[in-house]
């Protein structure tokens, strides 16, 4: 019998994206070679691909097959790996490491790192546009473009991002922080279930609400918990540098609460997440549990 933990869900799904990856990205040796190695070594990289995942578990609330689901899971991965690549940059966190190696532009060269960003945003839309195993109509599909341009754009990521180089070393307000881990962090991670859920045919605007709503609360306290990891972890774990927020005098969570504070809210955005999905049966249960794993997750 085939185990049914988290665990081995998890490890289904990434082994799914990683394949649908490599199918996608442009072979090293293709020209320009040194874009496209970039490319490929900024996403095959050893990262969670906790957003893939989330695609795929939304899609199995509605039945929807793996294969049909793994095009989104590419995209938003795609447009996931293209953020870090352009926040780790001298002129944003000015970081040296990422998923346990050199940060992209300090294995290839700040231009490099640069367009390979670029390339990767673009392919994440290009993905969506032309894969042949999304079965939906013209006009979800179309949806789904719209819902990933606008949650990367400057009313989501890159809108965030805006806010966090605007907010170094400045006391914000709580609802000035929260507004910027929704649209830096929260906004790719709402897109990633709606994804998922806009691959199944039929369904129902109450049905996406409902995904939208746990979304956004789960993709809050990723960010809260990004933040407390950043105190509480170390470099080796995390693959990425620990203390970052606080040499760079960033607003966080922990910073503007307080430690207990922080992880309080974290709880209590994943029992708002829960309840987001109450209409749902036990084909949402990897939904709920992602929950867990997000406020409880050292890495
Ligand atoms: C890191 O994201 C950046 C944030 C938005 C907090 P992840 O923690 O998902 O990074 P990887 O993909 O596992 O490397
Ligand atoms: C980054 O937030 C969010 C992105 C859009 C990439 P952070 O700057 O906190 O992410 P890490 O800690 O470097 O992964
Ligand atoms: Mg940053
Ligand atoms: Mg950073
Ligand atoms: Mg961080």
């Amino acid at each position: 019998m085939t185990e049914n933990t988290l665990a081995s869900r998890l490890e289904q799904y990434q082994a799914a994206v990683n394949r649908a990856l490599e199918h996608w990205l442009p072979a090293a040796g293709q020209q320009p070679e040194h874009l496209h190695q970039a490319m490929r070594y900024a996403v095959l990289g050893d990262g969670k691909r906790i957003r893939p995942v989330l695609v795929y578990a939304a899609g199995a609330a509605f039945d929807v097959g793996i294969e049909q689901l793994s095009g989104p899971a590419c995209a938003v991965e795609m447009i996931h790996a293209y953020s870090l690549i352009h926040d780790d940059l001298p002129a944003m966190d000015d970081d040296d490491l990422r998923r346990g190696r050199p940060t992209c532009h300090r294995q290839f060269d700040e231009a490099t790192a640069i367009l390979a960003g670029d390339a990767l945003q673009a392919l994440a839309f290009q993905v969506l546009a032309e894969d042949p195993d999304i079965h939906v109509d013209a006009g979800q599909r179309l949806a789904m473009i719209q819902r990933l341009a606008s949650a990367s754009g400057s009313e989501g990521m890159a809108g965030g991002q805006a806010i966090d180089l605007d907010s170094v070393g400045k006391q914000i307000s709580l609802p000035e922080l929260e507004k910027m881990h929704l649209y830096k962090t929260g906004a790719l991670i709402r897109a990633s279930v709606e994804l998922g859920g806009l691959c199944s045919p039929d369904i129902q605007p109450r049905e996406l609400q409902a995904l939208s709503d746990y979304a956004r609360c789960i993709g809050l306290a990723f960010q809260v918990q990004d933040d407390i990891l950043d105190i509480e972890s170390d470099t080796e774990t995390l693959g990425k540098p620990q203390g970052s927020d606080q040499a760079r005098n960033k607003p966080t969570y922990p910073n503007l609460l307080g430690m207990d504070k922080a992880k309080q809210t974290a709880r209590e955005l994943h029992d708002r997440a829960i309840s987001s999905l109450g209409d749902f049966d036990d084909k949402a249960n990897t939904l709920r549990e992602i929950a867990g794993y997000i406020v409880n997750r050292i890495k």
